[in-house]
C-alpha cells in the first residue's frame, strides 16, 4: 500500500504571526521529537501556527477533529468488508506514524479516556503503535511527531485529561494576542486598515473583559476577523459587530446592550 504523503504537506507559507517565542521552542521541541501540547480558548492561533510550523519544518500535516464518539479504531484503523474478503484500512494516527507526519489531534479532551490512551505508546519512549486487531507493531517514522489541542475553558472535571496523558507532552499557553498583534493579524488577514483593525480589536477587549461576568469566552480572534471581513465588503461596522461578534456568543439580552452599546461608543 502506497500512501499519497504529498497531499498532506502545507504548501503555501501560512500567514502566522507569533507572540513570543513560540516557533524557536516548537523547534527545539521537534528536535527532540517531543510531543506537544497546545492549550489557550477557541479561535486564538492554535491552529494556525501548526499549520505553520508544518510547513517551517517542512513536514506533512495530518490533522484530526476528536469528538465523544470517536472509537480507538477511528484513529489507528479497521478491517472493511469487501466483496472478495476483509482489507485494512490505516486511521489517521497510523498513517502519520507510518509517513512521518505530524498527526495534530485537535480538541482531544472530547475523545473518550479509552480512546486517548491509544496514543500512550507513541508518545513515550518506545514511539510505536500497536494495531491489535491487525496483530502489527509500527514504530513510528523518525520524523513523526503527535500534537494535541486543549482548551482549558470548557471541559468539566469529568473531561480533563489523566496526568499520564498530560505527562507526555511539552505544553503552549496559547491566548489571544495582545492588541498590537491582533490589529495586525485582523489588517492583515482582512486587508483592513490598522486604524479599522484597532477599534475592532477595542469591541473584542471590552468583551473579554466580561469573562467570567455573564461570558464564557470572550470573543475569539476568529470572530474578529470575520467582523474584519464583512467590514471589507461594505458591511456597516456596527452591524458587522452585532452579527459577527455578539450573537454568536451569547443570548444574554443584558450582555447583549452591553457590547452592543460599546460598539456604537468605539465605531459611533
Ligand atoms: N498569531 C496569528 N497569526 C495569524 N492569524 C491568526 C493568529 N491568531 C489567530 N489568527 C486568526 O484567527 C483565526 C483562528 O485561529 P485558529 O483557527 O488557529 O484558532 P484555534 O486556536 O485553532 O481555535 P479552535 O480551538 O476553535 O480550533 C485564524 O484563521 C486566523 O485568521
Ligand atoms: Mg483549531
Amino acid at each position: 500500500m502506497t500512501i499519497d504523503v504529498q497531499q498532506y504537506l502545507v504548501r503555501q507559507e501560512p500567514y502566522y504571526q507569533p507572540q513570543g517565542r513560540e516557533v524557536q521552542l516548537y523547534e527545539a521541541a521537534y528536535r527532540n521529537r517531543l510531543p506537544v501540547m497546545v492549550k489557550g480558548p477557541t479561535g486564538c492561533g492554535k491552529s494556525r501556527f501548526i499549520e505553520y510550523m508544518a510547513w517551517k519544518l517542512d513536514r506533512p500535516l495530518i490533522t484530526v477533529a476528536c469528538n465523544e464518539d470517536m472509537t480507538a479504531s477511528d484513529l489507528v484503523g479497521r478491517y472493511l468488508l469487501e466483496a472478495d474478503g476483509t482489507r485494512w484500512i490505516d486511521g489517521p494516527l497510523t498513517t502519520a506514524a507510518r509517513i512521518g507526519a505530524i498527526c495534530y489531534l485537535d480538541e482531544v479532551v472530547e475523545a473518550r479516556q479509552d480512546t486517548t490512551v491509544v496514543i500512550h505508546p507513541l508518545t513515550d519512549h518506545r514511539r510505536t503503535l500497536p494495531l491489535d486487531k491487525k496483530g502489527e507493531l509500527i514504530v513510528a517514522h523518525p520524523d513523526f511527531q503527535l500534537v494535541i489541542s486543549y482548551n482549558p475553558g470548557y471541559q468539566s472535571l469529568m473531561k480533563d485529561l489523566k496526568q499520564s496523558t498530560k505527562q507526555r507532552f511539552a505544553a503552549f499557553d496559547f491566548d489571544y494576542p495582545d492588541a498590537d498583534l491582533e490589529t495586525a493579524i485582523l489588517a492583515r488577514e482582512a486587508g483592513i486598515a490598522a486604524e479599522l483593525a484597532g477599534r475592532l480589536v477595542k469591541v473584542g477587549l471590552a468583551a473579554r473583559n466580561l469573562k467570567g461576568h455573564g461570558l464564557d469566552e470572550g470573543i475569539s480572534t476568529r470572530l474578529l476577523v470575520y467582523a474584519a471581513k464583512l467590514i471589507n465588503d461594505g458591511v456597516d461596522a456596527a452591524d458587522a459587530c452585532r452579527m459577527a461578534l455578539v450573537r454568536p456568543i451569547t443570548d444574554d439580552a443584558d450582555i447583549r446592550d452591553t457590547l452592543d452599546n460599546a460598539i456604537d461608543a468605539i465605531f459611533g
